[in-house]
């Protein structure tokens, strides 16, 4: 497992991160640094309404900045980024800057990977008829997260849907696509309502726990998920109510999101993901809101079936940690540890009560064919269909 690689990994880059309370300041001066002229995504509207747009738009005016602004409503289709590079086209653009949740910043970084490219982005998407290799150039992109969930703001991947019948919801990647600069300013983020947050920071937990247990990690990575998830479980609940408007809280959270982007950049992730690519391309259910759903019986199969194999397995082991370090309570042994865990994401689950599958369509008949299109080949085991499918069972 992960110890046995330290030895030997490597890494992807990182972008310049600034993360604390009131680091949205620099944003202007940054830009600069690259030119005068900004494609500003934002999304549906949080930013207008809590006044922090205008008071964006005269930060950049006051630095001498051109701003060209774009909205983003929905997770990024290829139709969105195709359309939007379009109208960018006579444009000069020196800097793109995606300022909203994990859509914003996954279609500001596609866009800022496509403005240089002649075909529609479509042909560069992972796992699409005819794709062709893209050669990395780019528009310089500054990503500024307002909620704490995909850690985008540090991956070198921009997802992309079709949500449908046929649909699909797979990756823009390159090495090149990490975004240039990361501002995460907890202030952002605390006045996202309680379901997003609580749909969001699973996706963090989410991305946390599968990196930490996935066979491709090393003790980097395994390092950054235990601070992650630590941060994450002191504050998880306190975000998701009394501490929303708690700047150190909100911190917290932004802290474990960020480290879960890192890490899931360099250790893949596992059969929650999985699903999060085919379920997410069927059906329009939010990435968050897909991650919470599945996670405690994701991980509840992914344990007993760890014990079938080898009782003394070590990625029992790291379960137990996990449950050890999300609880902030020590366990005398991996049992309890394993116990703990899961009793912390079944309580999360009933507390915040996140919607089953079938409240978006899912049908019991529909479960083979999703597990036939489903991968996970940095899941912390290797589970065979019938596994797979009692996880969807269990959460129709
Ligand atoms: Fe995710």
């Amino acid at each position: 497992m992960s110890t046995d690689t330290a030895v030997c990994f490597s890494l992807l880059p990182l972008p310049r991160i600034h993360f604390g309370p009131g680091r949205l300041s620099l944003l202007p001066g940054i830009c600069s640094e690259y030119g005068r002229n900004v494609l500003l995504v934002t999304g549906r509207g949080a930013l207008q309404r809590t006044g922090r747009l205008q008071q964006l738009l005269d930060a950049f005016a006051g630095e001498g900045l051109n701003v060209f602004q774009v909205n983003v409503l929905h997770e990024p289709s290829p139709e969105l980024v195709d359309r939007t590079v379009s109208e960018c086209r006579n444009r000069v653009v020196d800097v793109v800057v995606a300022v909203g949740g994990g859509s914003v910043l996954d279609a500001g970084k596609a866009i800022s990977a496509m403005i240089l490219q002649r075909h529609p982005v479509e042909r560069f998407i992972e796992g699409r008829q005819g794709v062709i290799p893209h050669d990395g150039r780019k528009v310089p992109f500054i990503a500024v997260p307002t909620t704490s969930g995909t850690g985008s703001e540090v991956t070198s991947n921009a997802v992309i849907s079709r949500v449908g019948p046929g649909g699909f919801k797979r990756s823009l990647r390159h090495n090149a696509f990490v975004p240039d600069a990361a501002i995460v300013d907890p202030e952002l983020m605390t006045s996202v309502p309680a379901p997003l947050t609580a749909a969001s920071g699973m996706d963090a937990c989410t991305q946390l726990l599968e990196a930490y247990l996935s066979p491709f990690g090393n003790s980097y990575t395994d390092a950054l998920a235990l601070s992650g998830l630590e941060r994450f479980g002191r504050s998880f609940m306190a975000a998701c109510s009394g501490g929303a408007s708690d700047v150190a809280v909100r911190g917290d959270i932004a802290y474990a999101a960020l480290m879960s982007g890192i890490a899931l950049a360099n250790a893949g992730l596992g059969i929650v993901h999985g699903y999060a690519s085919s379920v997410g391309g069927l059906y329009d259910i939010p990435h968050g809101t897909l991650c919470a759903t599945l996670l405690a019986e994701a991980t509840r199969v992914n344990i007993r079936k760890l014990r079938q194999i080898d009782g003394a397995h070590p990625s029992l082991a790291k379960f137990a940690k996990a449950g050890e370090v999300l609880t902030g309570e020590p366990c005398d042994n991996v049992e309890n540890g394993c116990a703990r865990l899961l009793d912390r994401l079944d309580s999360w689950q009933e507390m915040l009560g996140f919607p089953r599958l079938g409240e978006f369509g899912v049908q019991d008949a529909e479960l083979d064919a999703i597990v036939s299109i489903t991968r996970s080949k940095s899941n912390a085991v290797v589970l065979d269909a019938g596994e797979m499918r009692n996880i969807l069972e269990a959460r129709l």
